[in-house]
Order: structure tokens, then sequence, then C-alpha cells
């Protein structure tokens, strides 16, 4: 992977940085699916599939400014074409390299004058099924660096923002798994990286207070994307057994993801889970 820093403007936005609000210094009444500060500027990681873009697509269609993050330009400028004509800034970013982390808070700045919202989201589940004495140091660490270092720098690098910008403040949501709560057989790197998550959206949360940056985490379960494809043929199951299992909506997921990010800094949710009804999950299986 190149040192991938580059700010690719979305193909198809042609919003000047002059025509992006930017809030002023004082207070802001909060308005109807507005952020308290009155602005809505947001960084999604991920964003060019699955949940990430689906996430990006509902803010961007409620009217939020979006830096799309993701290792592949071509993704993210297919998720912005989604919603042409809207306030967007495609930031190709691998989220496990700190320099890129920097330049895409420093886009996102740029380009919107400040971060209401982080959605951590992009992540990776790693080689699948491979039992935990066969799994290789390097696919180990691949997932530690995507999934909690990547989201650990994503996560800093918003919290100076929000902490440095005026009006102070802003939301960070993590997006954890059901694998934060609970393994899948033969995920020990997914399944400990996701644990790890819920440490990260405890701590920040706690260290936020003064600031006014809320934090909190989405737990998701089998929403249909290029990660879960294999859910509807058939996975493992805790017995054993292979065994297809129910997918819900992405959709779904980012309505909830929306109303997490617009609600006002006073208020957090602060852990969320939502997953398909009928997946093995409740009840011991
Ligand atoms: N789908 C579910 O049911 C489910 C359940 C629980 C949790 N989750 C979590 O949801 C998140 C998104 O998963 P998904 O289901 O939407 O799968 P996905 O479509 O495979 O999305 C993963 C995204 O992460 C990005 N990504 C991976 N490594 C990256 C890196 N080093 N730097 C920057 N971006 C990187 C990928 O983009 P590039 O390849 O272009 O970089 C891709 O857009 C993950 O954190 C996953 O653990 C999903």
């Amino acid at each position: 992977m190149s040192p991938a820093t580059a700010d690719t403007p979305c193909r198809v936005h042609n919003t000047r940085m002059a025509d992006v609000p930017v809030p002023d210094a004082g207070h802001s009444p909060t308005l109807p699916g507005m952020t308290e500060t009155g602005s809505r500027t947001a960084v999604v990681t991920g964003a060019g599939s699955g949940i990430g873009r689906a996430v990006a697509v509902e803010l961007l269609r409620a009217g939020w400014s979006v830096a799309l993050a993701g290792r592949r330009p071509e993704t993210l400028a297919a998720t912005a074409e989604l919603v042409p004509e809207s306030a967007c800034v495609a930031v190709r970013t691998d989220v496990s390299r700190p320099e890129d982390v920097t330049a895409l808070f420093a886009a996102a700045v740029e380009r919107f004058g400040r971060v209401d919202l982080l959605f951590n989201n992009a992540g990776t589940f790693g080689p699948g099924g491979v039992p935990v004495e066969e799994l290789s140091y390097d696919a180990w660490r691949h997932v530690v660096d995507t999934n909690l270092n990547g989201a650990f720098l994503c996560a800093q690098a918003a919290f100076r923002q929000m902490k440095e910008q005026r009006p102070q403040g802003g939301r960070i949501i993590n997006n954890g798994s059901i694998s934060a709560h609970t393994p899948r057989p033969s995920s020990v790197a997914y399944t400990a990286t996701k644990h790890a998550l819920t440490g990260l959206t405890k701590s920040l949360s706690l260290d936020g207070r003064p600031y006014r940056i809320a934090v909190g985490q989405i737990d998701i379960g089998n929403a249909a994307t290029d990660m879960t494809q294999r859910m509807q043929a058939g996975v493992m199951q805790a017995n054993g057994s292979i065994a297809p299992e129910p997918v819900m909506d992405v959709a779904d997921v980012a309505r909830t993801v929306r109303h997490m990010a617009e609600l006002p800094l006073e208020a957090n949710v602060q852990f969320a889970t939502v997953l398909a009804t009928a997946m093995p999950y409740i009840g011991r299986g």
C-alpha cells in the first residue's frame, strides 16, 4: 500500500469551501436533526462499502458534510456518486498508518472547518475459520492494526480536533460488533479487537466528558455486507455444525447511527446493539 494521503475530491461534489456553512463561535440553537453546534460535519472510515457506505449515504442525504475515508479511492468515489451534489470529500486513507490519519483529519478540517462526528467503522474480520493454533502472527497483527490501532488513531485525531475547536466538542461512534460481547468459533483476532473497542469506547467516553466529547458504540450483528456474505451460505456454529444465518438490511444500521449522531451532545447512546432478529446470539445459539 503506497503512502495514501491524497485528498481526492469526490467526483460529484461541486460545493466550494465557501459554500460550506462554518459555525460561528457563539452558541447556535439546536435545530431538529442538527448537532448542538448547528454544524454537521463527519468523518466516516470504511466509507467505500457496506456499513460505512450506508452510513455515509444516510448522513449526506440528511445534509451532513462527510469526509469519506478508505484505502480504495474508486469505491469512495462510488459512494459519493450515490448522493450527487452532496458536500463530501474522499480521502484515501489506511487507518493503520498514523500519517494517513493525520492527513485525513487535516483534509476534513480544511474542507469543512471542523469535525462534529467520527464514525469509526473501518475493520476487517481477518482470515475466518483459522484455528488459533494455526493463525499466523502477521494475520493477527493485520487485524489488530486495522480494528484496534486504526480505531485508536482515528479516535485520537478526532478527540484532539474536537477538544480544540470552538464551539468545543463532538461525537465519536465506534463500530464494535456482537463479537464485542461473545465470539464466533475460530475468530480470536476479530473477537479480541472488538472486545478491546469496548474498552476504547468506555475510556474515551470518560476522558471526553470535560470537553463535550460524547463517545458511544454500535454493536451490529449480521448486516448484509461483503463481510457477512458467507452468513447466508452457512457459517460454523459453536457446536461445529455449519448453518446459514439470517441477515438484516444495512440501511437499518445506518438509520440507527444517524439517530445516535444527531442527538444533542448532552445525550449519548453509550451502547446500541442492532442485530438480525433471528440470528444465533440470544438463547445460547
Ligand atoms: N456486517 C456486519 O454484520 C458487521 C457486524 C459487526 C461489526 N461489523 C463491523 O462493521 C465494520 C464495517 O464492516 P462491513 O460489514 O461494512 O464490511 P466491509 O464492506 O468489508 O467494510 C470494511 C471497510 O473497511 C475498510 N477498511 C478495511 N481496512 C482498512 C484500512 N486499513 N484502512 C481504511 N479502511 C479500511 C474497507 O475499505 P478499503 O478496503 O477500501 O480500505 C471497507 O470499506 C467493520 O468494523 C466490522 O467489523 C460488521
